[in-house]
């Protein structure tokens, strides 16, 4: 699989100081940011949409990874691309036909993920997955930063990892150092990661830390 990557996840950053925060990660060797677009309505939190997708656009040259906890990804796909974003994940709970929302997105020639929250089962995503270059696997509910890991998602990225060994894989939700190692260990190749890098000053020692404990 992949070379593994930490994903800082913008939504327990400061948004008072976006510029700052993304100039801290890169400092801090990131590579890919993960954009948290929430309506209101798919979860009961929102967040921001496409102002800022645009806004971090002209500030950095990593490739943005925006994951839509909304109602309605059709709606704003063609929004986020002209916005800026590289790849755009959506929630198969959201959609009817997740395998024409993935075609959809991925002719708007973006990168186009699936994402799975921890009730929902792996065989609702089997006829997307053809059309999707990543399955994110949720290990905690979408909707907030700071909740606690949920095992069964690294049931659900082994069995992925054993049926697709070059699928994209990405874990969203608690994790941190004692979490991280047991999700690379699961098939695992990119990890979100809020609390446990925005809840620290030194956002640089804190992805060191991470990236150690991907490698034990
Ligand atoms: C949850 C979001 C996550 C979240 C992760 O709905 O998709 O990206 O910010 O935050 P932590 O790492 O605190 O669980
Ligand atoms: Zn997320």
């Amino acid at each position: 699989s992949a070379t593994p990557a930490v994903l800082p996840s913008l939504l327990l950053c400061d948004f008072g100081d976006l510029k700052g925060e993304v100039a801290r990660l890169a400092d801090a060797g990131t590579k890919v940011l993960h954009l948290d677009v929430m309506d209101g309505h798919f979860v009961p939190n929102m967040t921001y949409a496409m102002p800022i997708v645009e806004g971090l656009r002209r500030h950095t040259d990593m490739p943005l990874d925006v994951h839509l906890m909304i109602s309605d990804p059709l709606a704003y796909a063609k929004a986020m691309v002209d916005a800026g974003a590289d790849m755009l994940t959506f929630h198969v709970e959201a959609v009817k036909d997740a395998a024409a929302v993935a075609q959809e997105i991925s002719d708007l020639g973006v990168n186009v993920g699936i994402a799975l929250n921890p009730e929902t089962p792996l065989a609702l995503l089997r006829e997307s997955l053809p059309h999707v270059d990543m399955v994110l696997v949720m290990s905690v509910e979408a909707g907030f930063g700071g909740q606690k890991f949920n095992p069964v998602a690294l049931e659900k990225l082994q069995v992925l990892r054993k049926e697709f060994p070059d699928l994209l894989l990405q874990i969203d939700g608690g994790i941190d150092t004692s979490t991280i190692g047991p999700a690379r260990e699961a098939g695992c190749d990119l990890f979100v990661v809020g609390s446990a890098i925005f809840k620290k000053d030194d956002y640089k020692a804190a992805i060191a830390e991470l990236d150690d404990a991907i490698a034990k």
